[in-house]
């Protein structure tokens, strides 16, 4: 009788600032809602709030100014990720970016969640640029990492209103509320087994995704125009 193969539910997070969407994890693994672990939290600020929320033996940090280059910290930091075997390393308010090397060197298990519809607005001040263009709708989106900018294909995004009199932080607020849902919802496709990234083609159960799930007010994803939840 062969072993049944383990979920790939071992996770790494690197955050860089406040880490609300690392909490959003935690919280849905304690609540039951995520059967995941946290292997690791990873971070270019050794003095990020975001890593006080998980066990000293569960943080790594170091600052890039210690290091020679920026692939140099890259490596170190993909050593200190590698040893905790994850099976998914999701960028959770990284706001650093990485080098093509690391990218490569997870390629396929490197998820990063951004403010904005993608492929609209990729990059910095995303709730500003939305508000300055008039946009009537702005969100957030999880996508795999390649080493083009927050160009990787999109898996899910969340959409809200722009209201009449927002201001940016008033958006990034209810972006946010949005983001650690849809986070969630990702890594729990993530850790089932049932999303995958082969070469350029991301698939859900193994059928090619063409456009990005959605994620619904009851917080499940579906697919656009339809109300089966995936
Ligand atoms: C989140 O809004 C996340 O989408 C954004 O940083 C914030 C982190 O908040 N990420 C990026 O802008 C990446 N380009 P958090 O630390 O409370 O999770």
């Amino acid at each position: 009788m062969s072993a049944t193969p383990a979920s790939p539910d071992r996770i790494a997070v690197l955050v860089s600032g406040r880490g609300s969407n690392l909490q959003a994890i935690l919280d849905a693994i304690d609540a039951g809602a995520l059967p995941a672990r946290i292997v690791g939290v990873f971070s270019d600020k050794p003095a990020a709030p975001a890593l006080s929320r998980v066990a000293p033996t569960l943080r790594w940090s170091a600052s890039p100014k210690e290091y020679a280059s920026r692939d140099a910290f890259d490596a170190a930091l993909g050593d200190a990720i590698e040893a905790t075997r994850p099976d998914w390393i999701v960028c959770a308010g990284y706001l650093r970016i990485l080098c093509d090397a690391f990218v490569e060197r997870f390629r396929g298990r490197l998820l990063n969640i951004h403010p904005s519809l993608l492929p609209k607005y990729p990059g910095l001040r995303t709730h500003a640029r939305a508000i300055a263009d008039g946009e009537t709708e702005h969100g957030a989106s999880v996508h795999f990492v390649i080493p083009e900018l927050d160009a990787g294909t999109v898996v899910a995004q969340a959409r809200v209103p722009v209201r009449t009199g927002d201001d940016a932080d008033a958006l990034a607020a209810r972006v946010l509320a949005v983001e650690h849902p849809l986070l969630v919802a990702v890594l729990r496709l993530a850790v089932s087994g049932r999303l995958a990234e082969q070469g350029t083609t991301t698939t859900v159960d193994g059928h090619p995704l063409f456009t990005p799930l959605l994620l619904d007010s009851a917080g499940a994803l579906r697919a656009p125009g339809t109300d089966r939840p995936v």
